[in-house]
């Protein structure tokens, strides 16, 4: 057996094609490690949203070089690859920096690894693919998952048509492209067969989704979720990331709907201010977002938001600001992510005048990571007392414990869960901790062993 370790930056459509390298390569005898030190092949999945992603790369780039460096003094190799949005956007770049680099992959040509490998191992050099093939990635990838634990996630739809103008995307992942109907449908049987009882479908414009239905029309993400939702076994489901612009109303209805949809939705506005989200081409204004939310919750009264946010974007004004902390009052968020304006290669943000300097964009992220913090806290300490469904993923830190997810996304720790790994319990929520909450199960008691049976009875 050979030692594959991959590491993974980014969003979750990383996660996603991470296990299907791991799925790939399987076959030609690489099994996952969890550190990369003894590796026979390593691959960095990588992130180029901010600089900090991009530059986070490099500098592991240089920790891998030493230990490759240690392992072919002793006699043995090791196989550095780069795959994700860096290597789809520097390409030969990066061999240029760092030379213990073997092969370069973008998102649309990894399943040409195991081709690739074959080429650098018969020692005619580096290989470098960063084209968009003809071919459907996902045709070519392996038909077998090796494993699925109670959570997983789903690509339905690849890419973005919408050319925000401080965003890679559309650059690194290429057009929008949707999978159909039954390609999904087999991989999520697949899935719940491997052990998941939720799945997260994945895409960068998800509610975009236009693959080909059974008709062979195209269908939408709202018809997708309600077929996927007749999986017996298939408890559970999410998907990520939306934009506003499509969330049509067929879409809303199904959060009213569905039963097995989670109540949650993460739906970016990035800012407040009409001015500044026409410069960042959102296609759409402050108002249009509320009205939206507004028929969200119509929809599903309990509906949790998140959002991301963009502070400091290029000709941000203190007036364009307060406009962010004004909507992010409006609409009172469950969870949000927020960060600096960091302006990339090739988009047109970059070249705007008005920067704004870096300090400025530290004191907005402050101002506003303090309001977003609040209401979290706030929609945490509102479950308090609750019951709610939760889905156990994980051992907890202590002994018999279980880690699960609220039908909201919030981690619960319970403690005599630790062999429900997988299953659904209710759990009455007892205390909020800062970044999760902590519950004892609220069903009716577990039958209980006949030896303690009739030691409670005396
Ligand atoms: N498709 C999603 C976003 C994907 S990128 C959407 O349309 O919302 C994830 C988040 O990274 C974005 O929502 C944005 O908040 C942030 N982001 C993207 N480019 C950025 C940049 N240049 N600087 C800072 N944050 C950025
Ligand atoms: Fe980037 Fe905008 Fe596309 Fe989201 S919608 S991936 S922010 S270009
Ligand atoms: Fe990053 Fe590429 Fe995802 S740039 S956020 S890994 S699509």
């Amino acid at each position: 057996m050979k030692k594959l370790f991959i590491k993974t930056y980014g969003c979750q459509m990383n996660v996603y094609d991470s296990a299907r390298m791991a799925d790939l390569l399987a076959p030609l005898g690489y099994a996952p490690v969890q550190e990369p030190d003894d590796a026979d092949m390593v691959i960095l999945n990588t992130c180029h949203i901010r600089e900090k992603a991009a530059e986070k790369v490099y500098s592991e780039l240089g920790r891998l070089r030493r230990m490759k460096e240690r392992k072919t003094q002793s006699g043995g190799s090791m196989l550095i690859a780069v795959a994700g949005c860096v290597a789809q956007a520097e390409g030969a770049e990066i061999v240029a920096r760092q030379s213990a680099v073997d092969i370069v992959v973008g998102p649309q040509s990894y399943q040409r690894l195991p081709e690739m490998i074959a080429r650098v191992s018969r020692g005619t050099g580096r290989a470098l693919e960063t084209d968009f093939p003809a071919e459907d990635k996902f045709d070519s990838l392996p038909e077998e998952l090796s494993s699925s634990g109670p959570t997983a996630f789903l690509t339905v739809q690849e890419g973005c048509d919408k050319f925000c103008t401080f965003c890679v995307v559309p650059y690194t992942r290429g057009a929008e492209f949707s999978r159909s109907v039954a390609q999904i449908e087999t991989e999520a049987r697949k899935l719940v067969a491997k052990g998941a009882r939720e799945i997260t479908l994945l895409g960068q414009n998800v509610n975009a989704y236009r693959g080909a239905g059974e008709d062979g029309e195209p269908s939408s993400l709202a018809k997708l979720i309600r077929h996927l939702a007749n999986i017996d076994g298939l408890e559970r489901l999410r998907f990520t990331t939306s934009h506003p612009r499509d969330m049509d109303d067929d879409l809303i209805a199904v959060h009213g709907e569905v039963e097995k949809l989670m109540p949650y939705l993460h739906l970016p506005v990035q800012c407040g201010s009409d001015r500044i989200l026409a410069a960042m081409n959102r296609q759409h204004k402050a108002g249009d977002y509320l009205k939206l939310v507004e028929r969200i919750r119509d929809a599903r009264t309990d509906i949790a938001l998140s959002s991301d946010f963009i502070v400091g974007f290029p000709g941000e004004s203190d007036k364009d600001f307060e406009a962010t902390l004004s909507l992010v009052r409006d609409v009172g968020y469950a969870q949000a992510f927020s960060f600096k304006y960091s302006p990339r290669p090739g988009t047109p943000a970059s070249t705007a005048a008005k920067q704004i300097p870096d300090e400025v964009k530290v004191a907005r992220l402050a101002a506003l990571q303090g309001l977003l913090t609040a209401q979290q806290k706030a929609f945490n300490q509102s479950c308090e007392g609750r019951s709610m469904a939760v889905l156990f993923e994980k051992a907890g830190r202590k002994a018999g414990q279980a880690v699960g997810r609220s039908p909201y996304l919030q981690p619960v720790h319970v403690d005599g869960a630790g062999d429900l790994i997988g299953e659904i319990r209710h759990v009455r929520i007892e205390s909020v901790l800062p970044n999760s909450l902590k519950g004892v199960f609220a069903d009716p008691p577990r039958v209980l062993e006949p030896a303690t049976q009739s030691m409670a009875a005396q």
